[in-house]
């Protein structure tokens, strides 16, 4: 009932080349009549154009990596959600651990740009997950817990499925950090228990039946050779994946696992 979702965060990788000829391939091998799977690349900012362009023939959806949560004015640096929209970004991930823990974001700054990009109609792809030193303090479920009602206040079931342009829609990412860019993967039992977690929590939160339709990706140095294994389990609907996503020979077999 759940349709799965491959996500490639590019994060601060490629250059307008070589991250437009990425896209490129991914898009020759997802035709849009092969829409069984919901893909999704997410470059870094300055090349959402080009590679939207790339994308235009493909079922493959733009994502961002990140926004902030006004609209326009004077904010220096900063992306609102409608720019993004006006690109044809389909999706924001937003409280990756990256922006948590090396640029300070807090689920309150979180918090706020959930809810502007569903306001402006993105989708968003919110991430949660714990350290190393708070899963072996046993926090995991606390900080979980703590992430997605801290990233989540406020809004309700409705907010998440229908925005002005229609497209609003939320995913759930979970990330553990230890497991981000280190090689080492949470087993398929770790990832299937920490998404059960968040869906018992959505449920607490904000419904049953928003709940059973929220896609939940699991992250953290997913590769071909792990892949099947933690989509199989049935609470992981996707992946988001990083290093593996910028290369076409690791990145489509990890899609091909979600068929
Ligand atoms: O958002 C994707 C991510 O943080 C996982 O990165 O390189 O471990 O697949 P990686």
């Amino acid at each position: 009932m759940r349709r799965p979702f491959v996500a490639g965060n590019w994060k601060m990788n490629t250059t307008a080349a070589s991250g437009c000829a990425l896209a490129r391939e991914i898009a020759a091998a997802v035709p849009t009549s092969r829409d069984a799977v919901d893909v999704l690349v997410a470059p870094p900012l300055p090349y959402l154009d080009c590679v939207d362009d790339e994308l235009a023939k493909s079922a493959v959806m733009l994502g961002a990596q990140n926004c902030y949560h006004e609209k326009e004015g004077a904010f220096t640096g900063e992306v609102s959600p409608q720019m993004l929209a006006d690109l044809d970004v389909d999706y924001v991930i937003l409280g990756h651990s990256e922006r948590r823990h090396v640029l300070g974001e807090t689920d309150a700054d979180v918090n706020k740009k959930v809810a502007a990009a569903l306001a402006a109609g993105l989708g968003v792809i919110l991430c949660v997950g714990e350290t190393l030193e708070q899963r072996e303090a046993g926090e995991t479920e606390k900080v979980l817990a703590e992430q997605l009602s801290g990233g989540l206040a406020g809004l309700t079931a409705e907010q998440f499925t229908a925005g002005p342009g229609g497209n609003a829609d939320l995913v759930l990412a979970y990330e553990p950090v230890w497991a981000i860019g280190t090689g080492k993967t949470a087993t398929p039992e770790m990832a299937q228990e920490a998404h059960a977690f968040l869906r018992s929590k959505l449920a607490e939160g904000w419904g049953d039946d928003l709940a059973a339709e929220t896609r939940i990706q699991y992250g953290g140095s997913v590769k071909p050779a792990n892949a099947a294994d933690l989509l199989a389990q049935p609470d992981v609907d996707g992946a988001l994946v990083g290093g593996a996503s910028l290369t076409a020979e690791n990145f489509l077999p990890i899609i091909e696992a979600a068929f």
